[in-house]
This record gives structure tokens, C-alpha cells and sequence, in this order.
């Protein structure tokens, strides 16, 4: 155990995801358990460049382990990416005295946690919140069990509409490179077709699992897909189909930002608040450039090198799941 650490810096940055504020909750308040200093950084790199802090205390965190978003705001810096920048925000936590930082994020912002400490040496430890589940070394990051829950929502509404007219919906979830909430959101929605940017999918598969639908009596259909599906996106995939079909009934829905707020889920709570408590522990424990994550249902520490070149591997299991049960 080292006592090196009396004053920690936490952060929430890039998009902003469903329990955020739980774990930044958990980070203040195990700081203050174990007698360290917290201070929190305010709209992530950019704030810290500005010298936006605000001392914490246990109760500064009352009342938001429900919310979401973030109370201590995010941002995505342009000038932290710079060399320039960060020589400004290492004078900022130097003069601060903040002898390491928690940054809540995703992989740009673990990105930028390494290069500080490549080039001011500055331990950090990163604790992954995105809604889209693509980083390495945890088996769920927080935020992504609520937005799966928000987009399911939002389909099985939708398909109350579709089948009432008939209707063949194409329906845009996030995920910038990854395919973890069109997947799951599809097969808990009972969509005919999912498209994922891990799976090679084309034209003439998706024509064919409409007209296989059509042909056994369905009268409506959804076809998730994610943001990033490279075959091309919502709208373009929405016309080439209505080309191929002309007496389909289609519309398009893009779930969008919906997808990233709302009260936390039980188990992004949970989440969160284990990581929270990691990081601080994980930084006493002399742990450095790492990213606190749980795997199997137990704590571990990935460097964050390796969190961010490698990617959370989609099952492929489930891809044939929603193919047997799109019969
Ligand atoms: O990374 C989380 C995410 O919500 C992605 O799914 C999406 O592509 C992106 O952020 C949108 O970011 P912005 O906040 O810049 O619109």
C-alpha cells in the first residue's frame, strides 16, 4: 500500500453515459474512506487545461447516484490532443498539487490519460463509461446496460406502429464501431435482420430475410442496425430496399442521443460503483496506466495500452441465435 497518493483528480469525459455520476460518487467517497484528497475536474480535459476544479467531499456526491449524464460535465478536448495542451494541463495538476487522476471515459479518453503519463508522469487509472461496450478488459463498461435498455424500449414501441400499418422499420441504434446494442437490442426486440460492423453483411442476405419473412406471413418487420454497419447507413439501406420492393411500406427511425440518458439501471449503478471504488484502491495499490474493469465477477486491472488497441469481441453465438429466430 502506498501513501505516495494524498490527492486525486477525477474526470468524466468524452460522451457522456448512464452512471457516470454513480461512479464519480464512488470514486469521491472511497477517496475520502481512505483519507485522499478529491478534486473534480470539470467538462474532462478541456476543464483541466481551464483550471476548472472543484474540491469534493462525501456529501458534494449526495443525490446523484440516480442521475444521468454527468454533474461534473464532459467534453472531447481538441486541444489536449495537442502537444501544447497537455504541457498545460500537467502545469495545472502540478500547481494543484493533484498527484494522480480517475478519468471515467472511453478509449479516446484513455488515449489521452497515457499520453499524459508517457510525457509528465502522471498516474491515472481509467474507469470505462461508454454506452456502446467496446472496450477490452471488462465484460460490460457502465452505461451500456441502460441504453440497451432505452433502445429496447424504444423498438418495442416502434414495433406497435409497424405492426399496426404493416410496415417495414430500419432503426438506427449507436454504437460508433461496434455492434453490442444493435446485436442485443435485436434479438431482445425479435428483429428479422441485424446489421453489425463485426458481421459482413450484404444487400442480398438482408432482400432475402425480408422476402423469407414476407413469404411465411409476417406483416411487419424491424431491422436493427448499428451506427457503424459498413454496408452503409439507415437511410441509404432503407432506399435501396424500397427500390428492390417497391410495395413495402418502410420507414426509418434513428434512436439517436435518446440512447445515451436516463436514470441509470440497477446494474449500471453496481457497476459503477465497483469500479469507482477500484480505481482509488487500484491507485493506492500502486497501479498505474491501467483501467479498472470487471471480468467473470471479479475486479481486474488491463493496461490501458492494451484496453485500447484490443476490442470487446462480439459473440458470434448470438449472431446465429437471431438468424434461427428470425425464421
Ligand atoms: O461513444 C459513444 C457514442 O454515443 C457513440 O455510440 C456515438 O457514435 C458517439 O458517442 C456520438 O458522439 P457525440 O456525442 O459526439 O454525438
Amino acid at each position: 500500500m502506498t501513501d505516495a497518493i494524498k490527492r486525486v483528480g477525477v474526470m468524466t469525459s468524452g460522451g457522456d453515459a448512464p452512471g457516470m455520476n454513480a461512479a464519480l460518487r464512488a470514486v469521491v467517497r472511497s477517496c475520502e474512506y481512505y483519507g485522499i484528497e478529491c478534486v473534480a475536474i470539470r467538462g474532462g480535459y478541456q476543464g483541466l487545461i481551464e483550471e476548472d476544479l472543484i474540491t469534493m467531499g462525501a456529501r458534494s456526491v449526495k443525490n446523484i447516484i440516480n442521475r444521468g449524464g454527468t454533474v461534473i460535465k464532459t467534453a472531447r478536448s481538441k486541444e489536449f490532443r495537442t502537444e501544447e495542451g497537455r504541457v498545460k494541463a500537467a502545469k495545472v495538476l502540478e500547481k494543484n498539487k493533484i498527484d494522480a487522476l480517475v478519468v471515467i471515459g472511453g478509449d479516446g479518453s484513455f488515449t489521452g490519460g497515457l499520453k499524459l503519463y508517457e510525457e509528465h508522469n502522471i498516474p491515472f487509472i481509467g474507469v470505462p463509461g461508454t454506452i456502446d461496450n467496446d472496450i477490452f478488459g471488462t465484460d460490460f463498461t457502465i452505461g451500456y446496460d441502460t441504453a440497451l435498455n432505452t433502445a429496447l424500449q424504444c423498438i418495442d414501441k416502434i414495433r406497435d406502429t409497424a405492426t399496426s400499418h404493416n410496415r417495414v422499420f430500419f432503426v438506427e441504434v449507436m454504437g460508433r464501431d461496434a455492434g453490442f446494442i444493435a446485436l442485443n437490442t435485436g434479438i431482445a426486440s425479435g428483429a428479422q435482420d441485424i446489421l453489425i460492423p463485426e458481421q459482413k453483411d450484404s444487400l442480398e442476405s438482408l432482400f432475402k430475410s425480408l422476402e423469407v419473412s414476407h413469404k411465411s406471413g409476417k406483416t411487419s418487420s424491424i431491422v436493427v442496425v448499428s451506427e457503424g454497419e459498413e454496408l452503409g447507413g439507415v437511410y441509404d439501406l432503407a432506399k435501396a430496399t424500397q427500390e428492390k420492393f417497391i410495395d413495402y411500406d418502410i420507414r426509418v427511425t434513428v434512436l439517436g442521443h435518446v440512447q445515451r440518458g436516463g436514470d441509470p439501471s440497477c446494474a449500471d449503478r453496481v457497476l459503477a460503483s465497483r469500479l469507482g471504488v477500484a480505481a482509488v484502491e487500484g491507485l493506492r495499490e500502486g497501479r498505474n496506466a491501467v483501467m479498472a474493469g470487471i471480468r467473470s465477477g471479479k475486479v481486474v486491472y488491463t493496461p490501458i495500452a492494451e484496453a485500447i488497441k484490443k476490442h470487446n469481441e462480439i459473440d458470434l453465438e448470438l449472431i446465429k441465435i437471431a438468424e434461427i429466430l428470425a425464421i
